[in-house]
């Protein structure tokens, strides 16, 4: 058993305090390799920002557990190299389907951890976070349930249409379950096709499709019934139309992939929601800037001449996120 604290990790619980008091979000990015962690950990020190580092169920099965958990803690002694006295690093285990795997990882050192029911008649989604949340919290670790289904995939389970959080059951789950943050349902889904363009306008001056607004009205009736709860949005990368641009551009083949607008997500972050988690725009800005350097040096075969690149322009990314969208700059404690 191992206690994030000793791991020089924190909970979520002071940050989305904060950040909901402060009417910012704090940045959630997943990671599975190297380079992402670096780009994640060198943008947040440099803007002073708190950060949630996600660990999904494929970053698990792609780069072991135990090993993305020292990645972590080595993140915490890097950030403090690089000039950050007093790092603000929450390790969250991303869509977790099982009380064992939430055990798992709160023994071996996450600091939260969410459960991800959402999928199961309501009863059942209550027993099983209420389950998670009691063991959790004997360990301070903090728990983020979620009522109401993203359409497409949320790690191996796939949904074809979503179904919007019904405000009217976050009080109970919340008061049941104990849970200490809550992802809800507003329009938002994984990946980089959100959605269809037939759903789509096409914005006038610059010819790109405006997808629908998400749900602000759901979002609004669940704060009214849980004034000052810790709201969670999955799904929230943008798909930067420069990313699709660039990978098609260099013999990519991605059509019509559509992201959520930044402005729906800055107006998002100046109210409860506290998390915002993004995935798919970190997989973009990679893939991107590898296969402009596989187009324009075919000769090059140092993983570090395109790796390198690659994880300059997460970080550019990640940076751009906190400073323009989110909010959540100079917010670290100390
Ligand atoms: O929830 C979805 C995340 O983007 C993680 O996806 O399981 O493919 O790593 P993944
Ligand atoms: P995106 O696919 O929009 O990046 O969402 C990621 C996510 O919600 C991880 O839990
Ligand atoms: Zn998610």
């Amino acid at each position: 058993m191992v206690n994030y604290k000793d791991l020089g990790l924190v909970n979520t619980r002071d940050m989305f305090a904060r950040a909901i008091k402060g009417g910012y979000a704090i940045p959630a990015f997943n990671f599975n390799n190297m380079e992402q962690l670096q780009a994640i950990i060198k943008a947040a020190v440099e803007t002073k920002s708190p950060v949630i580092l996600q660990v999904s169920k494929g970053a698990r099965n792609y780069a072991n557990q135990t090993l993305l958990r020292y990645m972590a803690e080595g993140a915490v002694a890097y950030a403090k190299e690089l000039g950050c006295e007093h790092p603000e690093i929450v390790l969250h285990l991303d869509h977790g389907d099982s009380f064992e795997l939430c055990k798992s990882c709160v023994d071996l050192g996450f600091s939260s951890v969410m459960i991800d029911g959402s999928h199961l008649p309501y009863e059942e989604n209550v027993a099983l976070t209420k389950k998670v949340v009691e063991y959790a919290h004997q360990y301070d670790v903090t728990v983020e349930g979620e009522l109401g289904v993203l359409a497409g995939v949320e790690d191996e389970v796939s949904a074809e249409h979503h179904t919007y959080t019904n405000p009217e059951e976050v009080i109970d789950f919340s008061t049941r379950t104990g849970c200490d943050s809550l992802a809800i349902s507003i329009g938002t889904s994984h990946g980089a096709y959100k959605f269809k363009p037939e759903q789509c306008h096409v914005d006038p001056q610059t010819g790109r499709l405006v997808p629908p607004p998400l749900a602000f009205d759901v979002l609004d009736a669940v704060m009214e019934k849980l004034p000052g709860f810790p709201i969670v949005l999955h799904g929230s990368s943008s798909v930067p139309q420069e990313y699709v641009d660039m990978i098609n551009q260099y013999g990519g083949k991605l059509e019509a992939a559509i992201g959520i607008p930044e402005e729906e997500l800055r107006k998002a972050a100046k109210s409860a929601v506290c998390k915002i988690n993004i995935d798919s725009d970190s997989r973009l800005a990679m893939t991107a800037a590898v296969r402009k350097v596989f187009v324009e040096k075919p000769a090059e075969f140092d993983p570090r001449k395109y790796l390198g690149p690659a994880r300059d322009e997460m970080e550019k990314m990640y940076k751009h996120k906190i400073l323009n969208v989110l909010g959540s700059d100079g917010k670290l404690a100390h």
